[in-house]
């Protein structure tokens, strides 16, 4: 039995980490690899925007497991979905068999996604392996080798999807040779690009900047016959949530189509509602010719998929595959997500989005250390900065804030070199809402005090 509801209007922490989430912290450190542990927080139940930690502590989630859990942790109609078909059978390998569950859920993706044409879908189990299915399909089908990826990207960490990563240097350390033939090109983000142009006052500078270099490289080094994809990332996510300028998307499409280059819009972080609309690229005006999903697809069980044109099939057999791809358990819980989503949860998810960019933007002008605020919908961002004037980065702030936040209660993550991300599942109210804010706007006063 729950003992939390997911309506707590508050946190209720006492001391954390406690003992038992010490202990618990303490085995993981010893058999678990390291991976990108961010805060001691240790999970016992969770519904909704809360969680109770194994010590007693109520939290409110502002990560979502990092993007996941949109509909909301434990939704029922996500639990019964997963019992229904787990009754029926756990596996039986849609890449080589049938079920109608496979099909259906491909069906439904094929019609919410952005296009007016025929569409296939391709099943994996991990956002890495919906953007290597992608670089295998644009490759296999268009017989060109290059890709074009955005400075400050993150399309995941296997060879290939890391080649088209650059947003830490982490990431790439000591794992050379990645997958060659992916340049990399400045994203047009308004409060910080290599341009020195002030992305907000002048956007259609920004994105004439950018598109410029694009032809700029294909003019010296990059025939742009022989590229097969753009991968692009809506808003940059682990990047630091940058929401390029509303024109961008329909000239990046503009130029990828002029040179019959396939425009690839990875939807793993922003997409199945998180900003308002089911994926991020429609507040853009753009149809992209191929979308990755992954992350809240299936609200906590593991699935991702690429979605792309029909005629760019593999058309053979063998060419590429996963044994879990498309599993049924995965594909009922992924479409009992989507009719959650469909049914409230995107609305609500504008709705708040509002009343947390009105909370944030007065953070903003309030505190000299919040430099700039940002986002769409429930997928926002603070960058936190020395000083407005010279925008210097200030992870050793950002950090206490993330810190303070937690212990008052607030689960937060950062992103980007200085950035905190704020993505609470989409069912969150409106007194939730601003009790959150308050406990940052706590958080983000004392750091200012204590630094
Ligand atoms: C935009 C984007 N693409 C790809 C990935 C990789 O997904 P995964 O960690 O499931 O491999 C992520 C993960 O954060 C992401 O945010």
């Amino acid at each position: 039995m729950l003992m939390i509801t997911g309506n707590e209007a508050k946190p209720m922490v006492k001391e954390v980490p406690g003992e038992e989430a010490k202990k618990i912290i303490e085995k993981d450190e010893k058999y678990v690899a390291t991976t990108t542990k961010a805060s001691p927080a240790v999970v016992k139940e969770a519904k909704g925007i809360v969680f109770e930690d194994v010590d007693g502590n109520i939290f409110f989630d502002f990560t979502s497991g990092v993007g996941v859990t949109n509909v909301g942790h434990s939704h029922p109609k996500i639990i019964e979905a997963i019992k229904k078909q787990a009754e029926k059978f756990l596996h039986f390998a849609g890449t080589d068999f049938y079920y109608s569950l496979q099909a259906e859920l491909a069906e439904k993706l094929c019609e919410i996604t952005p296009g007016n044409f025929e569409k296939k879908v391709y099943f994996g189990n991990s956002g890495a392996e919906a953007v290597e299915a992608a670089i295998k399909m644009t490759r296999w089908s268009t017989g060109k080798k290059f890709f074009i990826a955005f400075i400050g990207a993150f399309h995941g960490r296997t060879m290939g999807a890391l080649a088209l990563t650059a947003s830490k240097p982490v990431h790439k350390q000591k794992f050379f040779p990645w997958m060659p033939g992916v340049v990399h090109v400045p994203y047009p983000n308004p409060y910080r690009n290599p341009f020195g142009i002030d992305g907000y006052e002048e956007p259609d500078e920004l994105v004439n900047a950018v598109i410029n270099y694009i032809e700029y490289v294909f003019k010296h080094f990059v025939p742009s016959d022989e590229v097969a994809a753009i991968f692009a990332e809506p808003i940059q996510g682990e990047g630091g949530y940058v929401v390029p300028p509303k024109n961008f998307f329909k000239e990046l499409l503009k130029l990828a189509e002029e040179h019959d280059i396939l425009l690839v819009d990875d939807e793993i972080q922003a997409g199945f509602g998180r900003t308002g609309k089911f994926w991020a690229i429609e507040h853009f005006d753009a149809v992209p010719h191929v979308i990755t999903t992954a992350k809240a697809m299936a609200s906590g069980i593991p699935i991702s998929a690429c979605v792309y044109p029909a005629k760019n099939d593999f058309k053979v057999k063998g060419a590429h595959s996963t044994t879990f791809g498309g599993n049924p358990v995965a594909c009922a819980a992924s479409l009992a997500t989507i009719e959650v989503l469909q049914n409230g949860l995107i609305e609500n998810a504008e709705k708040q989005g509002k009343l947390m960019a009105k909370r944030l933007k007065e953070m903003e002008e309030k505190y000299e250390i919040v430099g700039d605020a940002r986002g769409i919908g429930l997928m926002q961002a603070t960058e936190i900065v020395k000083s407005k004037e010279t925008k210097e980065i200030y992870p050793k702030a950002r950090d206490e804030i993330v810190n303070k936040a937690f212990k008052k209660g607030l689960l937060l993550l950062s992103c980007g070199a200085s950035a905190i991300r704020y993505i609470p599942p989409l069912c969150i109210n409106e007194e939730q809402m601003n009790n959150a804010m308050d406990l940052l706007e706590e958080a983000i006063k004392e750091t200012m005090k204590e630094l």
